[in-house]
């Protein structure tokens, strides 16, 4: 564990009420979220806040258009966010509305602060505004005429307002840029931000006429005006938490770290620092800024209208899949163009492949093999470390979890999964170097069986531990399957922690594999083609009735053991159950799964075929499996159901 601070406060932007959450929301929450419980997990005191941003042209612009009052369409939609943060798992600590007393008071408050200390002005402006943005643009980041962000016409505004003194802490901000290198992360967002900074800095406009717009926060000593949306959003990390004074604001204010996409950096590494400094409030630890899901190069909005629902993913592939998927995807800071062949192969790979099969492989192997219990393992196999036998997992452990923590601190979310990774990878070598499930043929095979497999139970012990933050049921599963019930705590993500002797159940179908057969399984972003049966071969020669059909016994079966069959390169033998009885079978897959791909699997047998000799091993059974042109794949079940069922 790091040294780093006990206390910490994270904060996503506050959504406009004028959308539905989608994919970029969801993806900014989702990574806060994952955050929150990371520091929640290594003991750290959390306090993680999100909200909705309900004032200003937009919203009033877009209630009207629906025809209901402002404050009917921020209801109506900062329910709709509060629901789908609910339905991702996500585990705020508090959700502000900028329409909420606590915050229009705290706004008040600094306002008049502000009035008070002659930081305030009335003067008149005139500049070229996009409502989408709520904001004016200065003639140099004006695109062709056009908004750079929305690409849509500006509209030309003059009128006298309030002025927020902006400029005279030009030289401040950079100073403090420059002083503290990883106050705005990643690195390119603080070049940007300095980039900006050689040109002259405009005092802020933070008033609109009620004359013009009248769904806003009165400024407390002009009552003709509404506060500038943006400087009534930013306060809500501030009015949040009480305010100046607040025993929550003490706690936590000083360790505030802010998580928004590139499009906001502006009025976050801008504004707010001087709005900060002005109502004499010290400056955030840290902005984060990631960049933009696209879909199709282009950046996902409501504006350009290609949206990619968070929740119908969620609810088509699993809240801990689409997670993973978001959170490993995109290099944090860097743009990631959406696509669902992507996440379906990553969570085939990732998810189905390496974890859930592993997880599958080791609690079967302890179930059947270790007899249901994690064993001890003798001193004589630890000799020279712990990597006598097989491999040190400890220490691949060890340098996961290093690797996990720099990864965090940085919010580099894909490099902490990528860590996790590699020891989930080292796991899996380690089950096919060791081979715990072959018979052992004297006492100190069984000894070293024993040894792998109570190494195997710690990596599965520390893996329900280190995956919480990131695949929460999931990892929540694996350490019920290991008798862990009470709270996770990172700090018993250690080897020895699950004791011998530690019942343990069976744990398949975790993540179960994702066929997506045509395009018309993917929703978004589709190229895949159908598959046709390859040239040359026809369908069937004969035609079956459905009584040829039913005298075939059809059961699921789940392997046990697997061993190859000497002399043979074909054949393996298995030991498989069929829930009340275990079955012998001998099957020609050699040449295309090693005997540890196939423990703790389920497939699917004839049960009722007359037995058959084969090298010498009586076959009661036969497993069923596909081939063609060189390739062979063994019939699984795309869901979990207990050896012995009937397939009709
Ligand atoms: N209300 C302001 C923020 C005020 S914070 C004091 C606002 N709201 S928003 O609804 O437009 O949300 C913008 C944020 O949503 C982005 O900064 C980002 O967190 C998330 N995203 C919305 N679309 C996104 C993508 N296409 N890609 C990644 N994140 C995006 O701005």
């Amino acid at each position: 564990m790091t040294d780093r601070a006990r206390t910490f406060y994270l904060t996503t932007p506050i959504y406009y009420v004028n959308d539905r959450p989608h994919l970029g929301h969801a993806y900014t929450t989702i990574l806060a979220d994952t955050m929150a419980r990371y520091r929640r997990l290594a003991g750290d005191d959390v306090w993680f806040l999100t909200g909705t941003d309900e004032h200003g042209d937009k919203i009033a612009q877009a209630a009207a258009k629906a025809g209901i009052t402002p404050q009917q369409l921020a209801d109506r939609n900062s329910a709709a966010f509060r629901d789908a943060w609910r339905q991702l798992g996500i585990e705020y600590s508090d959700y502000i509305r900028t329409t909420e007393a606590r915050h229009t008071t705290v706004v008040q408050a600094i306002l008049q602060k502000l009035w008070d200390a002659g930081e305030i002005y009335l003067g008149k402006y005139g500049g070229h505004y996009c409502f989408g943005c709520e904001r004016f643009y200065t003639e140099k980041e004006i695109v062709d005429g056009k908004c750079p962000d929305h690409q849509t016409p500006l509209t030309w505004i003059e009128e006298e307002n309030y002025f927020f003194k902006m400029s005279k802490y030009q030289a401040w901000l950079i100073e403090t840029v420059e002083r503290q290198p990883d106050l705005i992360r990643p690195e390119r967002y603080r070049n940007e931000i300095l980039g900006f900074l050689r040109e002259p800095l405009q005092d802020l406009s933070i008033s609109r006429p009620k004359s013009r717009l009248t769904w806003g926060i009165p400024l407390p000593f002009d009552d003709t005006y509404v506060t500038y949306v943006w400087f009534d959003a930013l306060i809500n990390y501030v009015s949040a938490l009480g305010g100046p004074g607040a025993p929550r604001f003490e706690r936590y204010w000083p360790h505030a770290q802010h998580v928004i996409a590139k499009d906001i950096v502006k009025p976050h590494a801008i504004y707010w620092p001087c709005m900060l400094k002005a109502a004499g409030i010290d400056l955030y630890r840290h902005l984060n800024v990631h960049g933009y899901w696209t879909l199709g190069g282009r950046k996902i909005s409501k504006s350009v209208g290609n949206l990619v629902e968070a929740l119908a993913l969620k609810d088509k592939y699993g809240n801990d899949a689409f997670r993973y998927f978001v959170l490993r995807e995109m290099v944090f800071g860097l743009d990631a163009d959406f696509s669902e062949e992507a996440l379906v192969s990553r969570l085939n790979a990732d998810l189905a492949n390496d974890l859930g099969n592993l997880v599958a492989r080791v609690t079967t192997l302890i179930a059947n093999v270790g007899g249901g219990s994690v064993p001890a393992t003798e001193g004589r196999f630890a000799r020279g470390g712990e990597a006598a036998f097989g491999g040190d997992l400890k220490g691949d452990f060890e340098k996961s979890r290093g690797n996990v923590d720099a990864a965090m601190e940085e919010f580099a979310f894909h490099r902490a999964l990528a860590a996790i990774w590699d020891f989930i990878g080292a796991v899996n070598r380690y089950v096919d170097t060791t081979q715990p499930w072959a018979r052992p043929s004297n006492d100190m095979a069984r000894g070293q069986r024993d040894h792998a497999l109570y190494h195997l139970g710690q990596s599965l012990w520390c893996l329900g531990l280190v995956l919480e933050p990131f695949l929460p049921e999931a990892a929540r599963k694996i350490r019920h399957a290991l008798g862990h019930t009470g709270d996770p705590k990172l700090g018993d993500a250690e080897w020895g922690r699950l004791a011998p002797g530690t019942r343990v159940q069976k744990l398949s179908g975790l993540f179960p594999r994702i066929e997506a057969k045509d395009q018309s399984d993917l929703t978004y972003g589709a190229t895949r083609t159908s598959r046709r049966p390859p040239a040359g071969q026809s369908g069937p020669a004969v035609l079956a009735t459905i009584d040829d059909f039913s005298k075939v016994d059809l059961r699921v079966a789940e392997v046990l053991t697997a061993e190859p069959v000497p002399k043979s390169k074909k054949l393996l033998k298995l030991t498989v159950s069929l829930g009340s009885e275990q079955r012998t079978l001998v099957a020609g897959i050699a040449e295309h799964y090693a005997p540890a791909d196939l423990v703790g699997k389920k497939v699917v047998v004839v049960a009722n075929l007359e037995p058959a000799q084969l090298m010498g091993i009586e076959s009661n059974g036969m497993v069923l499996a596909g081939s063609t042109e060189g390739k062979l794949a063994v019939l699984t079940l795309d869901r979990d159901l207990p050896p012995g069922t009937k397939i009709t």
